[in-house]
């Protein structure tokens, strides 16, 4: 099938080089010209694992390409899928469509027979009909559908995600439209990738919910850390004593310093804003909302307290500045609320991050970064894990409180022992033990 994939950001890119990957002809459009022409050179303007070798094979065999032309991509296109950014509006925290509905526009100009148009971006109930009726407005002659089919990969795992996902959502009315989108994803199905079909506004709302749900689960066990914190008890033993209840699955249990990211914070936000509409208040997503934002002051106290109240022209070794391991990305990272309050509070902050320091740069100001983990610890008076990338996970610790300043370690992600940690002569502190 002729595929065109409207937007080239994290999901845009790996849906068109995971649907190429499966066969089909792939156009990738983007508004940005510098990332349409890093990506001609074979380039991925994104860290994402292993997604740089699948894009090379599929521009080899020539089934990938890549272009600023809109016009050209959907002229030629049985589905065109919409995978534009939908960013939380400033000020209201509603999601902004205008990138959404601007690509309608233009897609709608450039319709020539029957298309599917299909919207991957995470959208409010409702925005997929009120894409049908902008190309219906922008088009009279056009003849086409409108599928809802909301992403759930996550970045770092993206691939994975997208070659077998868990489920696959769509959203759709039409029976010839269904069966062009069966078509699409025949080759998940072929390997029992389950996909649920249902009408559009549900298809909507399954991605707002799960991932309303899932940062739910992930504030759930940042207060019960609190509380454990409290009672002498340890957060990795309750997470794991409740994981293993089926009903409960231990996944998204592991306490830290809040949830970030391009997704969960915007989509709570988005998820509150439609309930308030809908004159049916989601009062427990205003909440983990809340307690989100309390858990990131929450660390910064811990630190405080570790380093005496008193970080003023102290060094600071930071690791880890992305919101997760395995990406690039800082949106909405801990880090950007974390770092800026020591830094404010006269610390000298350096950072060292595997992938973060490209966008973190312009981010995270008054920082030093480094390449090399020991360099940033040598003559610290702490070290602050942030983000659990794997070359932080096996650091000498007798070598770390040997060259520090003052030895002492804010675990943010309890990736050690907090024994081991104090046989090597280190103050240790974690989150919930
Ligand atoms: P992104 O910001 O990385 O990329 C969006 C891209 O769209 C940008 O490159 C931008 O230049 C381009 N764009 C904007 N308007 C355009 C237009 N009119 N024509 C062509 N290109 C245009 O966004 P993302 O992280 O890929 O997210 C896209 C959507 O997918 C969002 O709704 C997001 O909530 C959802 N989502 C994201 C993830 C994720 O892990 N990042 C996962 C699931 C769902
Ligand atoms: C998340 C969802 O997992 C995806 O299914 C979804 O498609 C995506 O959002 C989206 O809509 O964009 P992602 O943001 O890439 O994916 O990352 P996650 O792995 O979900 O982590 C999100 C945040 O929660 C990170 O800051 C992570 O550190 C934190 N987290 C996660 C925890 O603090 N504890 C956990 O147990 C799990």
């Amino acid at each position: 099938m002729n595929l065109a994939m409207i937007g080239t950001g994290y999901v845009g890119l790996v849906s068109g080089v995971c649907f190429s990957d499966f066969g089909h002809d792939v156009i990738c459009v983007d508004v940005d010209a510098e990332k349409i022409t890093m990506l001609e050179r074979g380039e991925v303007p994104v860290y994402e694992p292993g997604l740089d070798d699948m894009m090379a094979r599929n521009m080899a065999a020539g089934r990938l390409r890549f272009s600023t032309d809109l016009a050209a991509g959907v002229a030629g296109a049985d589905v065109v899928f919409i995978s534009v950014g939908t960013p939380a509006r400033r000020g209201d925290g509603h999601a902004d469509l205008t990138c959404v509905y601007a690509a309608a526009r233009e897609i709608a100009r450039s319709l020539s027979g029957y298309t599917l148009i299909v919207c991957k971006s995470t959208v409010p109930v409702g925005t997929n009909r009120e894409i049908g009726r902008i190309i219906a407005q922008e088009n009279r002659e056009a003849g086409f559908h409108v599928a809802s089919n909301p992403e759930f990969l996550r970045e770092g795992a993206a691939i994975e995600d997208f070659m077998r996902p868990d489920r696959v959502v769509v959203g759709v009315e039409d029976p010839k439209a269904k069966a062009l989108m069966a078509r699409v994803y025949r080759p998940l199905t072929l390997r029992e990738a389950p996909i649920v079909y249902t009408d559009p506004e549900s298809a909507e709302l399954i991605k707002y919910a799960a991932n309303a749900f899932l940062a739910t689960k992930i504030t759930f066990i940042n207060e019960i850390a609190a509380l454990c914190e409290n009672v002498g008890a340890d957060v990795k033993s309750v997470a794991k004593g409740m994981g293993m209840d089926k009903r409960i699955a231990p996944k998204f249990l592991h306490a830290g310093p809040g949830y970030g990211g391009s997704c969960f914070p915007k989509d709570t936000r988005a998820l509150a804003r439609i309930g308030q509409e809908a004159n049916s208040p989601m009062r427990i997503v205003e909440q983990v909302i809340a307690t989100n934002e309390a858990v990131k002051h929450r660390m910064i106290d811990k630190v405080m307290d570790l380093c005496g109240n008193n970080v003023n022209g102290k060094k600071i070794a930071v690791l880890g500045a992305t919101f997760k391991p395995l990406t690039d990305d800082m949106r909405d990272s801990p880090a950007l609320t974390i770092v800026p309050a020591l830094v404010e509070a006269g610390a000298n902050v350096h950072v060292v991050d595997p992938q973060g320091r490209k966008e973190g740069a312009n981010l995270l100001v008054g920082v030093s970064w480094q390449e090399d983990v020991y360099k940033a610890i040598r003559d610290a008076s702490c070290v602050l894990i942030l983000t659990e990338w794997n070359e932080f996970r096996a650091l000498d610790l007798d070598k770390v409180a040997r060259i520090m300043r003052e030895p002492k370690m804010a675990d943010l992600r309890n990736i050690y022992d907090p024994a081991e940690a104090g046989a090597a002569g280190l103050t240790y502190v974690s989150v919930g033990r």
